[in-house]
């Protein structure tokens, strides 16, 4: 039988309760990554415009995109035949000076009216509204990604909220026996390293996108420390027979 650290506990010396406490704490906890996979997948998936999850969808989604806006798309191609040339530049031109009020009424509006409203005066749902300065500036809208107060609101959260949870599950991951130590340490480490990479690597994606890998990394990272330590809780909680043998006096250092 090896000798522990003083200290250690496994969750077989624990009464029902705790270990009781443990297992309710881990379910819900595992209940809740799942729904985090799929909030991920629901607000980043597609935004590239294939379906599924793909690196460029991270990417897009902190740093924008460099697509033409949805009305300078529908001008330039299914709608390009409803206009003259001159008219369409005037309306590009606009968008790319970044969609002037005063302008619009002047200039804009009267040619959305001659040309557009027959079909887009918003009584037909199926076929997006121009009738009006608002409408139209919904489509064209620059994507231009998260901002970066968005990003700081969320990093906050996040920072917070992943250290509660993954105190939590070290701590009931720490009485598991596991070796050699040094790994067991590395696991009950890596997410707390994870979360600043994901974190920090938010920023720099926004104006580097190819930094979206290390986004990935870090929230990968974090997925295999929280499997393996759930995983690995949960089984010797409920089936793990293993005694351990405490020494008297000094701690070893395991
Ligand atoms: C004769 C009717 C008609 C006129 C006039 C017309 N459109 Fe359309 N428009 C449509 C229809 C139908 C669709 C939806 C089918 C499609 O996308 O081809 C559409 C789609 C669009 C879309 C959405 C494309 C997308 O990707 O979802 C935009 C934006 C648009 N039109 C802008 C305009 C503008 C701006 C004008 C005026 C210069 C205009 N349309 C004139 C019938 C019209």
């Amino acid at each position: 039988m090896p000798q522990v650290h003083r200290m250690f506990f496994h969750y077989s010396e624990f009464p029902l309760s705790m270990r009781t406490l443990f297992t309710g704490t881990l379910l819900v906890l595992g209940l809740a990554y799942l729904f985090a996979m799929v909030h991920l997948y629901n607000s980043h998936s597609g935004r590239d415009g294939s379906p599924g999850m793909s690196v460029d969808d991270i990417a897009i989604a902190y740093s924008g995109s460099d697509d033409a806006t949805k009305l300078e798309a529908a001008l330039l191609g299914p709608m390009s035949g409803m206009l003259p040339t001159d008219e369409r530049g005037d309306i590009v031109g606009w968008v790319r000076r970044g969609l002037d009020e005063k302008e619009y009424d002047n200039r804009i509006k009267p040619i959305f009216d001659k040309r557009c409203l027959s079909c887009h005066d918003g009584s037909n749902p199926h076929i997006p509204n121009v009738d009006g300065y608002e409408e139209v500036a919904k489509l064209a809208e620059v994507d231009t990604g998260m901002d970066v107060f968005t990003l700081i609101r969320v990093s906050h959260i996040h920072l917070f909220g992943i250290t509660f949870i993954f105190f939590i599950m070290g701590l009931i991951f720490s009485h598991a026996f596991v070796r050699p130590v040094w790994f067991k340490s590395l696991v009950v480490a890596l997410p707390f390293l994870a979360i600043i990479i994901d974190v920090l690597s938010w920023y720099v994606t926004k104006v580097f996108p190819p930094f979206a890998y290390a986004v990935i990394l870090g929230g990968g990272l974090m997925g295999l420390s929280f499997a393996f330590q759930w995983v690995v809780s949960m089984y010797q909680i409920w089936f793990s027979k293993y005694s351990v043998e405490k020494p008297v006096g000094e701690a070893t250092t395991v």
